[in-house]
């Protein structure tokens, strides 16, 4: 099985802060859902942040499809392949319209605007979106927002997805329409969630992050133990 990424002694530190995270380990192969759990402040979006270049660690490597990666040349590449849906979706919209802000990645990879348009309309009726298509991102519910960041990632349609606390938000009927829409994905995940029955229906393993560690990848605890909780 090979590995999408593997993380080896990571240790990062926000400026003038102490570690969040100290000698971190971290491998996702090809076919695999992990589910990241962890208190807040425990460095969960940290650790997804650091996989995809936006932050830098201070020790350790990582490797990303078969190449270390150090620089920001190194990172654009992990960049066009993993996708990561923010935890804040106003850190993903920036766009007036809603067919605008899924457009900007496929647009930016170069694809022909007919291309483009063809893949919002595929991404938004596959997440059953249209009725969203032209409205101004700014006024959408907090919900709304969320799924058309995902809406976003989807479209420039990466080898892996990087979920931050996707179903934070989203009523129940849409928090099942989100697994289903999951369950179907071919990619390989990482997703970060403090819903245990969420975690259970779209992974398959969990790691918990704490005190700057990861713990190893294990099975889900029994439905009944794990009713609420990180
Ligand atoms: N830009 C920043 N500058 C300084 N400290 C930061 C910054 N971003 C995050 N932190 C701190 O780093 C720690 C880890 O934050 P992170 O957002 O990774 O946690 P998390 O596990 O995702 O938490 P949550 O479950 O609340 O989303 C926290 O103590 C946070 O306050
Ligand atoms: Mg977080």
């Amino acid at each position: 099985m090979s590995l999408l990424f593997e993380l080896t002694g990571i240790r990062f530190a926000y400026p003038g802060r102490p570690p969040v995270l100290a000698d971190l380990g971290f491998a996702l192969a090809e076919g695999e859902r992990i589910a990241l759990t962890g208190p807040n402040g425990a460095g969960k979006s940290t650790l997804l942040h650091l996989m995809l270049g936006l932050l830098r660690p201070q020790a350790g490597t990582l490797v990303a499809f078969g190449a270390p990666r150090r620089n920001e040349r190194d990172f654009l590449e992990v960049r066009r392949r993993a996708g990561l849906v923010f935890q804040d979706p106003d850190d993903q919209l920036f766009c007036p319209t809603v067919a605008e802000d899924i457009a900007f990645g496929p647009l930016n990879l170069g694809k022909s605007k007919a291309e483009v348009m063809d893949r919002v309309d595929r991404t938004l009726d596959r997440l059953r979106l249209r009725h969203l298509r032209d409205r101004v991102t700014h006024k959408l519910s907090g919900g709304e927002k969320r799924l058309v960041s995902l809406a976003t990632v989807l479209a420039m349609e990466p080898n892996v997805l990087l979920l931050d606390e996707p179903s934070n938000g989203l009523d129940e009927a849409t928090g099942e329409r989100l697994v289903r829409i999951l369950n179907d994905l071919p990619q390989a995940f990482v997703v970060i969630s403090h819903d245990a029955r969420f975690r259970r229906a779209v992974t398959g393993q969990q790691c918990r992050i704490q005190d700057g560690r990861i713990g190893p990848p294990r099975p889900h605890p029994p439905a009944a133990s794990g009713a609420l909780g990180t």
